[in-house]
């Protein structure tokens, strides 16, 4: 055997041992996570992935994105990150349907390099053009709003918008979102079809954690009439915060 072969017999074992490597099954996902509330729209939201992270043995991406609508407001909360999960293709879906309140979802769970990499809305774009127009709107009113209560959902932002015909109860619900480093907590108030938990059936969408505590929304008697505020006037009461961490 000549100083070639020998070279390129160690050649051959270095890079056999290189493949052996655990790290080189470890995966290379976006790590990401997004919540906005104002002036989203499905055309103008941009999801900037600027992090990645290697996963661990046998991990795959996920990329989960929630999509909610009440009235005019928008809200989107979205994780990236590695799962321990099995893959799956593309997911989209409602969890809950317009009209009134809706709440949809994309989500999958990929095992290729980078492989999380949605950065827009097209998949709601798609689910929305699929759906029917609901044009017929009852006499009812509802206290309309998605978003921070410390910000986008101050009383003075919630607005009172005319309930859809067949969605003409009024809803309320604080929503706690966790996935990682995400951790979102937002008001959610609109007209729905029955007032009860939405998310009832839903205590993960994708690896997010879902905790829904539905918030008693009470019209208050005009009393002592004389002075009436442009909108009915509306009162949320609040459970304490320690309902959402049951
Ligand atoms: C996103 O990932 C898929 C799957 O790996 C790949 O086919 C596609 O080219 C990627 N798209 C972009 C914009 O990088
Ligand atoms: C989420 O945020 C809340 C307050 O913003 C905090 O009390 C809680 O510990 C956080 N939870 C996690 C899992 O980070």
């Amino acid at each position: 055997m000549g100083l070639q072969d020998l070279r390129s017999l160690q050649l051959l074992c270095l890079l056999e041992a290189i493949s052996l490597l655990p790290w080189t099954e470890a995966l290379l996902c976006y790590e990401a996570t997004a919540s906005a509330f104002r002036a989203v729209t499905l055309h103008n939201w941009k999801w900037l992935l600027l992090r990645s992270m290697v996963c661990k043995l046998r991990e795959g991406c996920e990329e989960t994105i929630v999509y909610i609508e009440t009235g005019t407001s928008r809200g989107i909360v979205s994780f990236k990150g590695c799962t321990s999960a099995l893959s799956y293709p593309p997911q989209i879906s409602y969890l809950v349907s317009p009209p009134g309140v809706s709440i949809s979802s994309y989500s999958q769970v990929c095992r290729t390099y980078l492989c999380n990499n949605i950065t827009n809305l097209e998949p709601f774009v798609r689910l929305k053009s699929t759906e029917p127009k609901y044009t017929v709107s009852s006499t009812k009113f509802c206290p309309t709003c998605v978003g921070r209560l410390d910000q986008e959902c101050l009383p003075d932002f919630i607005s009172t918008q005319t309930c859809p015909f067949t969605a003409s109860s009024c809803y309320s619900s604080t929503l706690k979102l966790q996935a990682g480093n995400l951790n979102t907590t937002f008001l959610i108030m609109g007209c729905v079809r029955e007032s009860h938990k939405l998310l009832a059936d839903f205590q993960h969408i994708g690896s997010i954690r879902v905790f829904e505590a539905v918030n008693v929304l009470e019209k208050s008697q005009a009393v002592g009439a004389g002075h009436r505020s442009p909108g009915p006037p509306w009162i949320l009461l609040l459970f304490p915060v320690l309902i959402l961490s049951t």
